[in-house]
């Protein structure tokens, strides 16, 4: 009995960490630059994305696209968003950005 409480306990927390781990599976190949939370400055030089409003992060993220937004770096981020449709965009935005 006690023994299969723990065992159940601690499946618990695994699985809550696992979980809050690939909360967005969308933003799962941005956290080696940008950090689990949005969190570091990519490679020292992009702003800390979590502290971007929504509406910026979607500005920047459809500019990398289309090449309308970015600075020097701005070419690693373009293979990084081709991909991405606007509601997907959207979606990082409300997982990441500032609400
Ligand atoms: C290979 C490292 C790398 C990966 C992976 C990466 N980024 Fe970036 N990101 C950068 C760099 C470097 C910049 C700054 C680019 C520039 O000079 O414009 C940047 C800029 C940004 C910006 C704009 C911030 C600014 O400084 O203007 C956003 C938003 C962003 N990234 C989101 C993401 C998202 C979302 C993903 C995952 C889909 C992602 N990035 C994946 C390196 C990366």
């Amino acid at each position: 009995m006690k023994l299969s409480t723990f065992t159940c306990n601690v499946a618990l927390v695994w699985c809550s960490l696992a979980l809050s781990a690939s909360a967005n599976p969308l933003y799962t190949k941005c956290i080696a630059c940008h950090g689990a939370q949005g969190e570091k400055a990519a490679l020292n030089k992009s702003l800390v994305i979590k502290e971007m409003s929504k509406e910026d992060f979607m500005k920047a993220l459809k500019g990398y696209k289309d090449g309308s937004y970015g600075r020097e770096q701005k070419a690693m981020m373009k293979p990084q968003v081709a991909n991405l449709s606007d509601a997907q965009i959207e979606e990082l935005a409300s997982f990441i950005a500032k609400k």
